[in-house]
């Protein structure tokens, strides 16, 4: 049954912008790093926003909101979101669009008189990024049971601090067990964060899965020296073991091919002086694939590096795993229904895999899950300039209303 409803797209906008506000930062981005500051006054205002729209909002002990419209049948639940932290050169759109955009659902189908036969719950879920803390995606991960609540509290972040003690102090450690909402389906609006739909010329992105990912953080120990009186021949330099790893990683990501990605996205040396060959490294390594096989391999590769050219410097090695995430299928019926109901409103769709973890990934094993991608401006996410016309948005939100508007009516 096809429906006439559709959001107000000025709406969604003006709650996009009203919640990039919080934490801007210069160039129209956003900061808002998992459970500081900047995220408790984003959390509060998306929360008063959730109350006001008459949902019922509960958090549980690892800081994820989950606010819920009762339908006739109140425990068959159909879930949207997606998250509200940012990393820190973040831009207005990664999650909050999936939030805010489950909230324009809500308000338009109360508008409309629609009585839900599905309840429907609109979450966001704590530290989607894992920027401060790893892994990433580590609220919804503990919502759905892929990571123990006792260790994601335990979990020291950059700046030494727990997560545990960063949720009381900004005051969203809550009383619920995570999972106290568990969805019959789920499904999340999200920026691509890639360059694929723009560059094709399509609107909407039906997603089919998620990448695998793999972080590790790389320590190495070397020997502090003058940079001046130390040949060559007798340095263990740690910063130079480092550069060794940055390069191979690319190289290894043009050698498997494409989707391989690899990146080193921090590298700490110490004591990070001119004229000192530094005795300390570390640094975080983010490889991704679609195959779970190629994956493993591009680690095997990577972690054998490691080894040999720290032991042809005599520097010391550890490693520790920051986050592990198979790559994850959504349900075929979900992808199809976006499919659909994409053509059905008009827009040009194609199917892609994403690029991007999502909290959508931990629901995918334990209901039927899908995924709404709408086009980023020149492919740019994680910076400031991040983009997505209005008129794409909107598109992209009446694709997810229709989607849950069928849902919460009780079909399959
Ligand atoms: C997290 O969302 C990531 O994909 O890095
Ligand atoms: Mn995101
Ligand atoms: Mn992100």
């Amino acid at each position: 049954m096809a429906s006439d409803v559709r959001i107000d797209g000025a709406r969604l906008m003006k709650r996009i912008f009203d919640l990039a506000k919080v934490g801007e930062i210069d160039g129209g981005g956003v900061c808002r790093l998992a459970l500081t500051d900047e995220d408790r006054a984003g959390r509060d205002l998306v929360v008063g926003w959730m109350r006001a729209l008459g949902l019922e909002v509960a958090v549980d002990a690892v800081g994820n909101a989950v606010g819920v419209w009762r339908g006739e049948r109140a425990d068959d639940v159909v879930m949207t979101g997606s998250h509200i932290d940012t990393v820190r050169t973040g831009g207005k759109y990664d999650g909050n669009l999936g939030v805010l955009a489950g909230l324009e659902v809500v308000e338009t189908l109360r508008a409309a008189g629609v009585r839900p036969v599905r309840s429907l719950a609109v979450a966001f879920f704590t530290n989607e990024e894992g920027s401060r803390f790893a892994p990433d995606m580590m609220g919804s991960a503990v919502y759905t049971g892929v990571l123990g609540l006792d260790e994601a509290l335990a979990t020291k972040g950059i700046d030494g601090t727990t997560v545990r003690e960063n949720l009381r102090r900004i005051g969203y450690e809550g009383e619920q067990a995570p999972g106290f909402v568990m969805p019959s389906r789920y499904v999340e609006l999200h920026v691509e964060q890639g360059p694929v739909l723009e560059r094709e010329g399509f609107v909407i992105g039906a997603v089919e899965g998620v990448q695998g990912i793999s972080w590790t953080e790389v320590t190495l120990g070397g020997t502090s020296n003058h940079a001046g009186t130390t040949p060559m021949s007798m340095r263990c330099d740690a910063g130079y073991v480092a550069a060794e790893i940055v390069t191979f990683v690319r190289r290894l990501a043009h050698e498997i091919g494409h989707p391989q990605v690899a990146t080193v996205g921090a590298l700490t040396l110490r004591p990070n002086l001119v004229n000192v060959v530094p005795n300390h490294a570390v640094m975080t390594v983010d490889l991704r694939h679609t195959d779970e096989a190629v994956l493993k391999e591009a680690e095997a590769r990577t972690f054998a590096f490691i080894e040999e050219v720290a032991a042809k410097e005599g520097a010391s090695v550890s490693r520790r795993t920051l986050a592990r995430f198979e790559p994850v299928a959504f349900a075929p019926e979900v992808v199809a229904r976006v499919e659909e109901t994409a053509k059905r409103l008009g827009h040009s769709v194609r199917r892609l895999p994403s690029g991007a973890g999502h909290d959508a990934q931990m629901f995918a094993p334990r209901c039927p899950t899908g995924m709404i991608f709408v086009p980023s401006q020149g492919g740019i996410s994680h910076n400031v300039k991040e983009h997505t016309a209005p008129a794409e948005i909107e598109a992209g939100a009446n694709v997810l209303l229709d989607v849950l508007h069928a849902y919460v009516r009780g079909e399959a």
